[in-house]
């Protein structure tokens, strides 16, 4: 036989789709709506000739608690979703909220998204996304119900723990990475909950009336960067009204803002209950269905699934001709382009879960996001060669944190707390002792997942505090570790907290003890900003949040300084509640309707422009070194509209370890005609300096930094004027500013 024809076979038998490579994908002989080789956008029109108009309505909602339809008929696979924002949801029975009982669907536990923006590091936000987008893929998922962006509008949002913070420029640059490094598993990310859920309180129907400049200024961006810059194929409406109109069908923000003005391409799906009505969620931009009769967490009318708002109401209304086809097949291209970038998607790779990456991955974030908020006379990194006896206080150095809270619930492998790090770092060198100091409540399960924990107590409040400052009376140091926790009016979904201060007495706990030791750190397991009654009588306090599977190492290792803390503050911490823009203006939790009263002036933009003090600032975090940022200058005084201008800043490790410092740019409109704040953040980056090392930081400032929504022109405006760049290591210390001005 002829040599050539033998070496073109191979060739021969690929193009002809014989080949052994089994890659069916490129097979001329597949329908092309199977056929991967094909423009995405010419699949879909296949796959929507070919489907019926029931299989086109069967497609837009929920079959199971989690789950909607595909075509059958045509190998188009289901949907499945799964919470949440930090970790992988055990799988629950088809319309049940409570788990399955499966025993191969424990996952690890990623730090909550308030720690991961704490870390102002966008290489984690990356390492996050991949890391549970691996696990959601080789769960079989195809949409994660997450990340949420919601802004932090008040500290008793029982939500604020799920999302990334204040600050909308802080929120974008963290959020696009993480969707982009999710959906390379394949797997949608499903950014929520769109838009204005800033509480828990009658979040299912309350009307938030809000300015636009405030709503494209503060609570829109991060979801446009997640959709412009993330290239997110789902968005979760939220449960609230905006315009009194549902946000999961909502004219305004799914088909004027999202569809037409941002180009989004994907699939808009209701929270779990969202849906209220079949004509405006068929006009009003929603596409996917899902948990309509639920409350969201536990109650649900079971197998609904044909009565669903987009079920048979939707069809009927079709067949009657009281809705046009264009519209039902917009919706079906949507959810055809999520499918086929997921579900249909054959070149997806397989993830992992419970990996030993997976758990460094959460470790290392946890470490980076901790916040270092004070630490008088170097009380902390703890040397454990010099600390004989360590006693630990407090219920949440025992508590498991990764169960409960709500839909963002999960079942770990194993969750390791802060006793147990500090025991598994230093057990073997110093005496550790442990005292309750506390007793929250009973709380042990959700959704049918128990932490197995006995936190059971019989002695009085009086005596736990007793027993506490007895043993910390002869200890060389003492950790507290207290703060929030998932209960029901703490940081949980469905409700928000009742109030600012520390809960279950732990403020006279840490009142009897900083009498007792000087020698006193106090750490804070929560989600929100808390009171700090006694901050003047305590050395040390480390924001820790709740972080996860590997809490108790991540702990360890900042507490004895195998890690130098380098997280910041992605939201203030008020004095007092009133200190709140939201409730020194009255607005929270409002009644039927809440009025954003305050406007753009959220968190530290309020602080600074009404010269109110923070207790801690947004962007604030201490390091075991120490660092100088100096030699703020701009490369010129005035930059045109369509120019650039270079602002530099020196910053240097002045210390005596290794550490990194987030540098942080703020811009000041000295003259606009429109109020607004003193500064707002525009820029950061966090720079690892040896000791004595200087690196110079750069930021290049477009017209986009100095722009605000003009909501008389419906536009952004950068007005021509005189402008001030700060730079520093918080919005409380800044270091260096320069003037220049816009042409
Ligand atoms: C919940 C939450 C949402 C979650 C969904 C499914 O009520 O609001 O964040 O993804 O329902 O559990």
């Amino acid at each position: 036989m002829n040599t050539n024809f033998l070496k073109l076979l191979p060739t021969l038998l690929f193009l002809t789709g014989c080949a052994g490579n089994g890659d069916t994908t490129n097979d001329p002989n597949l329908p092309p709506y199977q056929n991967e080789s094909l423009p995405l956008e010419q699949r879909i029109e296949d796959a929507l000739s070919r489907m019926t108009l029931d299989e086109k309505v069967a497609m837009l909602h929920a079959q199971s608690k989690f789950s909607s339809a595909g075509v059958p008929r045509l190998g188009i696979p289901e949907l499945w979703c799964t919470d949440g924002p930090h970790g992988i949801r055990p799988e629950v029975l088809w319309d049940e909220w409570n788990q399955a009982g499966w025993t191969n669907d424990s996952c690890t536990a990623f730090p909550a998204l308030t720690c991961l923006a704490a870390t102002w590091n966008p290489e984690m936000a990356a390492l996050f996304g991949k890391s549970i987008g691996e696990e959601a893929r080789y769960r079989e998922k195809d949409v994660l119900l997450g990340p949420g962006v919601n802004i932090y509008r008040t500290p008793l949002n029982g939500r604020n723990f799920e999302y990334m913070g204040e600050d909308p420029y802080l929120a974008s640059r963290m959020v696009v990475p993480y969707v982009r490094q999710v959906q390379k598993n394949g797997v949608a990310a499903c950014v929520k909950h769109f838009a204005l859920n800033n509480q828990e309180t009658r979040r299912y129907s309350v009307n938030v009336e809000v300015d636009d400049r405030a709503l494209y200024e503060i609570y829109l961006p991060a979801f446009k960067a997640a959709v412009e810059q993330g290239g997110a194929w789902a968005v979760m409406g939220a449960y609230n009204k905006y315009k009194g109109q549902h946000c999961c069908h909502n004219q305004y923000l799914l088909n004027d803002i999202l569809k037409r003005d941002w180009g989004f391409d994907g699939v808009v799906i209701s929270d779990w209950g969202g849906t209220h009505d079949t004509k405006q969620a068929v006009e009003n931009g929603l596409d996917l269905e899902f948990g309509s009769w639920t409350d969201g967490l536990s109650q649900g009318v079971g197998n609904a699934y044909d009565n669903y708002y987009l079920a048979r109401p939707y069809l009927e209304r079709l067949k009657r001709g009281e809705a046009d086809r264009q519209t039902l097949d917009d919706k079906v291209r949507r959810v055809l382009r999520l499918n086929f970038r997921t579900a249909m998607n054959t070149h997806k790779p397989f993830g992992s879960m419970n990996s030993p990456e997976h758990l460094a991955a959460a470790r290392r974030i946890a470490g980076e996001g901790m916040v270092l908020l004070k630490n008088d006379g170097g009380v902390l990194p703890l040397d454990s060669a010099a600390t004989g006896r360590l006693l630990v206080v407090g219920e949440n150095a025992v508590r498991m944190m990764t169960v409960g809270g709500g839909s963002s619930s999960l079942k770990v492998r194993h969750e390791y707390t802060p006793l147990e790090g500090i025991l598994a770092a230093v057990g073997s060198t110093c005496e550790v002792l442990f005292e309750r100091g506390y007793v929250s409540d009973a709380t042990d399960t959700f959704d049918g997942v128990k932490t197995g924990q006995d936190l059971s107590e019989t002695r009085s409040a009086e005596r736990l505090i007793a027993d506490a400052v007895k043993a910390a009376r002869t200890a060389d140091a003492v950790i507290f570790v207290g703060g929030l926790n998932k209960s029901p009016g703490q940081d949980s979904e469905s409700a928000d907290r009742a109030s600012y201060g520390l809960p279950y007495g732990q403020d006279r706990v840490i009142e009897a003890l900083a009498a007792a030791n000087p020698r006193l750190a106090v750490v804070l397991v929560s989600g929100n900003a808390v009171a700090m009654p006694w901050i003047d009588r305590v050395p040390a306090v480390l924001e820790a949040w709740f972080s996860g599977s590997e809490a108790g190492h991540a702990l360890a290792d900042v507490l004895f300084g195998r890690v130098n803390p380098s997280g910041k503050l992605p939201f203030t911490f008020p004095v007092r509640l009133e200190d709140n823009a939201a409730h020194a203006l009255g607005e929270f939790p409002g009644g039927d309707t809440v009025r954003y009263n305050e406007g753009i002036f959220v968190g530290y933009r309020w602080h600074d422009t009404k010269a109110i003090r923070p207790l801690f600032a947004f962007g604030h975090g201490l390091s075991y070194t120490t660092f100088e940022i100096a030699n703020v200058k701009a490369d010129r005084t005035s930059m045109t509209a369509n120019g650039t201008l270079r602002v530099t800043a020196d910053v240097t490790n002045t210390g005596d370890r290794a550490g990194a410092e987030v540098v942080q740019l703020y811009i000041g409109d000295a003259e606009s005609t429109l109020p607004r704040p003193v500064k707002e953040l525009k820029g950061f980056e966090k720079v690892m300096l040896d000791p004595g090392q200087t690196r110079t930081v750069e930021f290049t400032v477009t017209s986009e930094a100095l722009s605000y929504y003009d909501d008389t022109r419906h536009a952004w405006t950068a007005e021509p004027g005189r402008f001030t760049a700060y730079v520093g290591a918080a919005s409380d210390d800044i270091r260096g500013q320069v003037d220049f001005t816009l042409e």
